[in-house]
């Protein structure tokens, strides 16, 4: 089984739903072994994270960048950096938040740092823009970097919204089919 850990923060629950949304993608694809690991689980699950093809990271947008329990989580994992124990696996990143923009393409691009830092494989989000109107479109923010999903303050609905909610799927489940093929290439 080629095993694939997606960790996040969530600080309101909002984040952790589009978490779930990406381990339910992930988990959907045969071969795969998906844990969903909130930061505040990461003591019980470094050797998953050893161990896995795949990380996927999540964070709400806090004042326009990473929250402070993802960022732990990263400056926890520097012991990793110094060995460079997860070259070359792959890394991918979602975010969500109040506003249509919120500033989540700055906590994206953390996340992208922090991989690149780790030596690790940035996987993008290969869908092309939606209708930013419609919630139940697919990457409705028409962002390229990773899922970002967008749960206004004071609306009486299920949020983040089914749009986001099913692009964090699909990108699970890209995430997982390609840590597969990397994973096969390595067996070569
Ligand atoms: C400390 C703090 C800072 C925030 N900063 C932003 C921000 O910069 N941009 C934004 O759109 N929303 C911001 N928000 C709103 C959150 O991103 C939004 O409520 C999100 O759904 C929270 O996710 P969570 O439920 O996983 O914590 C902030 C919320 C908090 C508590």
């Amino acid at each position: 089984m080629t095993k694939v850990a997606i960790v996040y923060h969530s600080g309101m629950g909002h984040t952790r739903r589009q978490a779930e949304a990406v381990f339910e993608g992930a988990a959907s694809i045969e071969g795969i072994e998906a844990r969903l690991i909130s930061v505040d689980e990461v003591e019980a699950n470094w050797e998953f994270l050893d161990a896995a093809a795949a990380h996927s990271y999540g964070t709400p947008t806090y004042m326009g960048s990473l929250s402070a329990g993802l960022k732990t989580f990263f400056e926890k994992s520097a012991g990793r950096w110094f060995t460079q124990a997860w070259k070359e696996k792959l890394a991918g990143g979602f975010s969500n938040s109040g506003s249509a923009s919120g500033d989540k393409l700055n906590a994206l691009v953390d996340i992208v740092l922090f991989s690149a830092q780790m030596g690790m494989l940035w996987v993008s989000l290969p869908l092309l823009p939606g209708n930013v109107f419609d919630t139940d479109s697919l990457n409705r923010a028409g962002s390229f970097l990773g899922p970002t999903a967008q749960s206004p303050h004071g609306l009486e609905v299920e949020l983040p919204f089914p749009g986001d909610l099913l692009t964090s799927a699909l990108y699970g489940a890209h995430v997982a089919q390609l840590a597969k093929r990397l994973e096969a290439s390595k067996a070569l």
